[in-house]
């Protein structure tokens, strides 16, 4: 058969050219396609006599196996080509150090509430909870606080919703942590040391308030305690605190669930607009205390015969406000991140006895 020999050489000089696959398919359809020159050679077998069919037949599906297996060598040829390129463009260096991620920090409301656990359960008081959403029984009346008392008002309380109807007992938002005192006592019974950080709500808003903040219960009852161990323990709480010796001033006061009551004071001085704990001989509130009244244990179902002891409740927002030096409570609650990278804590700055607060 005419022209083979041109066939084969333009087919396979035209594959090892070939710089890609898509080159490659092309040659592929135009030599061994369907309607390749191939095919089209293949048809003029008809025509011929017995004798030139024979040779020229094996010619031709020789030829077409010659061109498929180049195609098949350049192709595998190029897939190398192709990987070795990709090797060595797109190479990663493991050993370069890793982009920073931004970090949260812990808040300072969370990071003062462990440090007052942390010291005080160094002093055997355990943390006790109790509901945000409380009955106004607990909040109120069982601490002595009767329907018609003054400080129902004075505490701006948030009172729950009720449908014409409903029957349950009412319910306030919980004005202060005291009635987890009830709780525990009816729980527990005494003698007992608790501790019972928490929210509480009160409708009030400006520079030094917000409707919810926080406070710290604390409840100790024994038989044998009195306003000196009152006073020891804060003392020594407030020194642990604010890692300096800080002396406590009890102000006469009254709240209906203390019987003796006492209003707070811890030493301080200001210089030049700037406040110092510990030093000087200024005086801060930060919490109001007292003996627990007979008519509280009475409420939480212990004997007021044979315990007694002392309560007292502050604010935490407050005196992380006092300790580093924060100067608005609202900010507190705006999750403004500027606000909450400057002030807010690392998560490796795990308040403990060993890290900074010293008892
Ligand atoms: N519950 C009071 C308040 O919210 C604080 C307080 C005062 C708590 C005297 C006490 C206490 O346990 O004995 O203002």
């Amino acid at each position: 058969m005419d022209g083979l020999e041109p066939l084969k050489k333009k087919y396979l000089d035209g594959i090892m050219a070939a710089s890609d696959e898509s080159a490659l398919e092309d040659l592929r359809l135009t030599a061994v396609g369907k309607k390749g020159e191939v095919a089209l050679k293949m048809r003029e077998l008809g025509k011929m006599t017995p004798e030139e069919r024979q040779v020229a037949g094996p010619a031709l599906n020789a030829l077409k196996d010659e061109i498929n297996s180049a195609l098949a060598a350049r192709k595998a040829a190029l897939g190398d080509a192709a990987l070795e390129e990709r090797l060595r463009t797109e190479w990663l260096d493991v050993t370069l150090a890793g982009r920073p991620a931004r970090q949260g920090t812990i808040h300072p409301v969370s990071q003062v509430s462990e440090e007052v656990t942390a010291i005080f359960a160094d002093m055997g008081f355990s943390v006790a909870e109790g509901p945000q959403v409380e009955s106004d029984w607990f909040n109120f009346d069982a601490l002595n606080i009767p329907p018609e008392h003054p400080t129902r008002t004075e505490m701006d309380t948030f009172y729950m919703h009720r449908a014409e109807g409903d029957d349950r007992p009412p319910h306030v938002l919980r004005t202060h942590t005291s009635p987890v005192q009830i709780r525990h006592m009816q729980e527990f019974g005494a003698p007992c040391r608790i501790i019972a950080p928490g929210r509480v709500y009160r409708a009030d808003y400006d520079q030094t308030h917000t409707p919810m903040f926080h406070q710290v219960e604390g409840l100790a009852l024994g038989t044998d305690l009195s306003m000196a161990n009152l006073k020891w323990v804060l003392e020594e709480f407030f020194s642990a605190f604010f890692g300096i010796k800080v002396k406590t001033r009890f102000r006469a006061s009254h709240f209906p669930f203390t019987e003796p009551s006492a209003e707070v004071d811890i030493q301080c001085s200001w210089v030049n607009g700037q406040l110092r704990i510990g030093e000087g001989d200024g005086w801060m509130e930060v919490l109001g205390s007292g003996m627990v009244h007979p008519k509280v244990l009475a409420a939480g179902g212990v004997d007021s015969d044979a315990f007694q002891g002392f309560a007292f409740g502050m604010g935490i927002d407050r005196i992380a406000m006092l300790k580093y030096g924060i100067p608005d409570l609202r900010a507190f609650f705006d999750s403004d991140l500027r606000w909450l990278r400057h002030y807010g804590f690392s998560t490796l700055d795990q308040p403990n006895l060993h890290g900074g607060l010293n008892r």
